[in-house]
Protein backbone atom coordinates (compact mmCIF):
# COMPACT_ATOMS: atom_id res chain seq x y z
CA UNK A 1 0.00 0.00 0.00
CA UNK A 2 1.31 3.72 -0.22
CA UNK A 3 0.89 6.10 1.69
CA UNK A 4 0.12 9.95 1.77
CA UNK A 5 2.45 11.74 3.98
CA UNK A 6 1.70 15.47 3.05
CA UNK A 7 -1.88 16.93 4.09
CA UNK A 8 -3.97 18.46 1.18
CA UNK A 9 -3.82 22.32 1.49
CA UNK A 10 -7.21 23.73 2.42
CA UNK A 11 -7.96 25.50 -0.93
CA UNK A 12 -9.99 28.92 -1.02
CA UNK A 13 -11.66 30.08 -4.02
CA UNK A 14 -11.54 34.05 -4.17
CA UNK A 15 -13.53 36.59 -5.74
CA UNK A 16 -13.06 39.96 -7.58
CA UNK A 17 -14.07 42.08 -10.15
CA UNK A 18 -10.96 42.83 -12.42
CA UNK A 19 -12.06 45.71 -13.61
CA UNK A 20 -10.10 47.78 -10.93
CA UNK A 21 -6.64 48.35 -11.47
CA UNK A 22 -3.71 48.44 -10.17
CA UNK A 23 -6.23 46.64 -7.85
CA UNK A 24 -7.32 44.01 -9.66
CA UNK A 25 -7.74 43.40 -13.59
CA UNK A 26 -6.91 41.30 -16.90
CA UNK A 27 -3.93 40.68 -18.35
CA UNK A 28 -2.85 38.68 -20.95
CA UNK A 29 -6.03 36.90 -20.06
CA UNK A 30 -4.71 36.21 -16.60
CA UNK A 31 -6.64 38.00 -13.31
CA UNK A 32 -3.37 39.84 -11.37
CA UNK A 33 -3.14 42.71 -9.49
CA UNK A 34 -2.20 44.22 -6.16
CA UNK A 35 -4.93 42.49 -4.37
CA UNK A 36 -4.21 39.26 -5.99
CA UNK A 37 -0.73 39.77 -5.29
CA UNK A 38 -1.83 40.24 -1.75
CA UNK A 39 -3.78 37.68 -1.35
CA UNK A 40 -1.49 34.63 -3.00
CA UNK A 41 1.13 36.09 -0.32
CA UNK A 42 -1.23 35.27 2.51
CA UNK A 43 -1.94 32.36 1.49
CA UNK A 44 1.55 31.39 1.03
CA UNK A 45 2.69 32.59 4.72
CA UNK A 46 -0.38 30.48 5.93
CA UNK A 47 -0.36 27.24 4.33
CA UNK A 48 -3.43 27.62 2.31
CA UNK A 49 -4.24 27.76 -1.51
CA UNK A 50 -6.40 30.08 -3.21
CA UNK A 51 -8.09 29.83 -6.79
CA UNK A 52 -9.19 33.39 -7.83
CA UNK A 53 -12.51 33.98 -9.95
CA UNK A 54 -13.94 37.35 -11.89
CA UNK A 55 -17.57 38.17 -11.38
CA UNK A 56 -19.84 41.03 -11.53
CA UNK A 57 -18.69 43.66 -8.01
CA UNK A 58 -22.34 43.31 -6.51
CA UNK A 59 -22.76 39.28 -6.55
CA UNK A 60 -19.40 39.06 -4.40
CA UNK A 61 -21.21 39.86 -1.11
CA UNK A 62 -24.30 37.26 -2.20
CA UNK A 63 -21.05 35.02 -3.01
CA UNK A 64 -19.74 35.27 0.44
CA UNK A 65 -23.30 34.66 1.63
CA UNK A 66 -24.13 31.52 -0.45
CA UNK A 67 -20.78 29.89 0.20
CA UNK A 68 -19.67 30.15 -3.64
CA UNK A 69 -16.97 31.89 -2.21
CA UNK A 70 -14.54 31.80 0.51
CA UNK A 71 -12.96 35.47 0.44
CA UNK A 72 -13.03 38.68 -1.22
CA UNK A 73 -10.14 40.48 -2.49
CA UNK A 74 -11.83 43.14 -4.42
CA UNK A 75 -10.48 46.58 -3.35
CA UNK A 76 -14.30 46.49 -0.88
CA UNK A 77 -14.33 49.57 1.49
CA UNK A 78 -14.87 48.33 4.91
CA UNK A 79 -18.38 49.94 5.89
CA UNK A 80 -21.12 49.41 8.20
CA UNK A 81 -23.30 48.29 6.24
CA UNK A 82 -21.39 45.59 4.48
CA UNK A 83 -20.13 44.65 8.20
CA UNK A 84 -23.62 43.43 9.02
CA UNK A 85 -23.54 40.32 6.44
CA UNK A 86 -19.73 39.62 6.17
CA UNK A 87 -17.00 40.27 8.00
CA UNK A 88 -13.50 42.30 7.52
CA UNK A 89 -9.78 41.88 7.68
CA UNK A 90 -7.75 44.54 9.22
CA UNK A 91 -7.41 47.39 6.37
CA UNK A 92 -4.80 47.18 4.41
CA UNK A 93 -5.26 50.60 1.95
CA UNK A 94 -7.03 53.95 1.99
CA UNK A 95 -8.61 55.48 -0.23
CA UNK A 96 -10.98 58.64 -1.45
CA UNK A 97 -13.51 59.15 -4.43
CA UNK A 98 -12.52 61.09 -7.16
CA UNK A 99 -14.48 62.50 -10.41
CA UNK A 100 -12.71 61.25 -13.78
CA UNK A 101 -14.16 63.51 -17.20
CA UNK A 102 -12.86 63.56 -20.47
CA UNK A 103 -9.27 64.88 -21.18
CA UNK A 104 -10.51 67.54 -23.57
CA UNK A 105 -13.45 68.52 -21.24
CA UNK A 106 -12.93 71.64 -18.92
CA UNK A 107 -15.04 70.27 -16.45
CA UNK A 108 -14.56 70.54 -12.67
CA UNK A 109 -16.50 69.35 -9.39
CA UNK A 110 -19.45 70.89 -10.97
CA UNK A 111 -19.99 68.29 -13.42
CA UNK A 112 -21.77 66.15 -10.76
CA UNK A 113 -24.37 69.29 -10.67
CA UNK A 114 -27.17 69.85 -13.14
CA UNK A 115 -28.34 67.75 -15.90
CA UNK A 116 -24.95 65.39 -16.39
CA UNK A 117 -24.62 61.81 -16.81
CA UNK A 118 -22.50 60.44 -14.33
CA UNK A 119 -21.16 56.45 -14.61
CA UNK A 120 -20.97 54.20 -11.43
CA UNK A 121 -19.84 50.56 -11.01
CA UNK A 122 -23.27 48.93 -9.44
CA UNK A 123 -23.10 48.44 -5.93
CA UNK A 124 -19.69 50.29 -4.95
CA UNK A 125 -19.15 53.34 -2.64
CA UNK A 126 -19.71 55.46 -5.39
CA UNK A 127 -22.43 54.55 -6.66
CA UNK A 128 -23.40 54.98 -2.80
CA UNK A 129 -22.07 58.16 -2.56
CA UNK A 130 -24.24 59.81 -6.03
CA UNK A 131 -27.12 58.64 -4.82
CA UNK A 132 -27.24 59.48 -1.18
CA UNK A 133 -25.45 63.11 -1.70
CA UNK A 134 -26.71 64.01 -5.33
CA UNK A 135 -29.61 62.26 -6.47
CA UNK A 136 -31.38 62.32 -3.52
CA UNK A 137 -31.43 66.15 -2.96
CA UNK A 138 -31.33 66.64 -6.60
CA UNK A 139 -28.44 68.32 -7.13
CA UNK A 140 -27.42 66.12 -10.08
CA UNK A 141 -30.73 65.98 -12.42
CA UNK A 142 -28.97 63.91 -15.01
CA UNK A 143 -28.77 60.19 -15.23
CA UNK A 144 -26.95 58.05 -12.81
CA UNK A 145 -25.53 55.14 -15.10
CA UNK A 146 -24.55 51.77 -13.86
CA UNK A 147 -22.33 49.54 -14.99
CA UNK A 148 -20.88 46.04 -14.33
CA UNK A 149 -17.19 46.55 -14.98
CA UNK A 150 -14.93 49.70 -14.70
CA UNK A 151 -14.16 48.99 -18.34
CA UNK A 152 -17.03 50.05 -19.95
CA UNK A 153 -17.29 53.04 -17.46
CA UNK A 154 -13.95 54.49 -19.03
CA UNK A 155 -14.61 53.43 -22.94
CA UNK A 156 -18.36 55.19 -22.13
CA UNK A 157 -16.72 58.04 -20.85
CA UNK A 158 -13.93 58.30 -23.49
CA UNK A 159 -16.83 58.52 -26.70
CA UNK A 160 -18.15 60.87 -24.60
CA UNK A 161 -21.45 58.74 -23.81
CA UNK A 162 -21.21 60.06 -19.79
CA UNK A 163 -20.30 63.45 -18.27
CA UNK A 164 -18.44 61.93 -15.75
CA UNK A 165 -17.40 58.39 -13.76
CA UNK A 166 -17.16 58.72 -9.74
CA UNK A 167 -14.55 55.86 -8.31
CA UNK A 168 -11.92 55.86 -5.90
CA UNK A 169 -8.99 57.77 -6.85
CA UNK A 170 -6.38 55.22 -6.81
CA UNK A 171 -8.02 53.45 -9.84
CA UNK A 172 -9.37 56.90 -11.72
CA UNK A 173 -5.45 57.84 -11.62
CA UNK A 174 -4.00 54.72 -12.87
CA UNK A 175 -6.80 54.41 -16.22
CA UNK A 176 -6.12 58.17 -16.70
CA UNK A 177 -2.59 56.97 -17.69
CA UNK A 178 -3.54 55.02 -20.83
CA UNK A 179 -7.03 56.46 -21.69
CA UNK A 180 -8.23 59.75 -22.76
CA UNK A 181 -9.89 60.95 -18.91
CA UNK A 182 -8.44 62.97 -16.03
CA UNK A 183 -9.06 62.98 -12.69
CA UNK A 184 -10.53 66.65 -12.07
CA UNK A 185 -11.68 66.46 -8.45
CA UNK A 186 -10.95 64.11 -5.24
CA UNK A 187 -14.21 63.08 -2.57
CA UNK A 188 -12.89 62.86 0.57
CA UNK A 189 -14.29 60.03 2.24
CA UNK A 190 -11.92 58.23 4.13
CA UNK A 191 -11.98 54.65 2.98
CA UNK A 192 -10.55 51.81 3.97
CA UNK A 193 -10.05 48.27 1.99
CA UNK A 194 -10.47 44.97 4.08
CA UNK A 195 -10.32 41.59 2.88
CA UNK A 196 -13.79 39.99 3.35
CA UNK A 197 -15.12 36.68 4.50
CA UNK A 198 -18.37 35.54 5.29
CA UNK A 199 -20.02 36.45 8.27
CA UNK A 200 -18.71 34.72 11.49
CA UNK A 201 -15.83 32.66 9.91
CA UNK A 202 -13.97 33.12 12.34
CA UNK A 203 -11.41 31.08 11.68
CA UNK A 204 -10.52 32.17 8.00
CA UNK A 205 -10.40 35.67 9.01
CA UNK A 206 -7.33 34.73 11.76
CA UNK A 207 -5.57 33.47 9.29
CA UNK A 208 -6.04 36.89 6.62
CA UNK A 209 -4.88 38.93 9.45
CA UNK A 210 -2.12 36.62 10.66
CA UNK A 211 -1.03 36.91 7.07
CA UNK A 212 -1.77 40.40 6.85
CA UNK A 213 0.64 41.61 9.81
CA UNK A 214 2.88 39.50 8.57
CA UNK A 215 2.91 41.27 4.75
CA UNK A 216 2.98 44.28 6.33
CA UNK A 217 5.65 43.52 8.76
CA UNK A 218 7.81 41.56 6.28
CA UNK A 219 8.34 44.51 3.55
CA UNK A 220 6.09 42.86 1.18
CA UNK A 221 3.38 45.41 1.51
CA UNK A 222 5.81 47.72 0.90
CA UNK A 223 7.18 46.06 -2.26
CA UNK A 224 3.59 45.99 -3.46
CA UNK A 225 2.66 49.55 -3.33
CA UNK A 226 5.88 49.83 -5.28
CA UNK A 227 5.34 47.74 -7.41
CA UNK A 228 1.63 48.50 -8.91
CA UNK A 229 2.23 52.66 -7.71
CA UNK A 230 5.74 53.63 -8.41
N1 LIG B 1 -13.87 50.63 -2.93
C1 LIG B 1 -15.11 50.65 -3.62
C2 LIG B 1 -16.14 49.85 -2.87
O1 LIG B 1 -15.82 49.13 -1.99
C3 LIG B 1 -15.00 50.13 -5.05
C4 LIG B 1 -14.48 48.74 -5.16
C5 LIG B 1 -14.58 48.20 -6.57
N2 LIG B 1 -13.80 47.02 -6.69
C6 LIG B 1 -13.64 46.28 -7.80
N3 LIG B 1 -12.81 45.27 -7.76
N4 LIG B 1 -14.33 46.54 -8.89
O2 LIG B 1 -17.31 49.91 -3.13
Amino acid sequence: ATFSTGVMAQRYVVGTNASFPPFEYVEDGEIVGFDIDLVKEIAKLQGFEVEVRDISFDSLIPGLASGSLDIVAAGMTITADREKVIDFSDPYYSANQSVLVHEESDANLTVLFGNHDVGVQTGTTGDTWVRDNLLEDEILTGELRNYDSYVFVIRDLANGNIDAAVLDKPVAETYSQNNPVNVVAEIITGEEYGIAVGEGNEELLAEINAGLEKVKNNGTMEKLIQKYFE
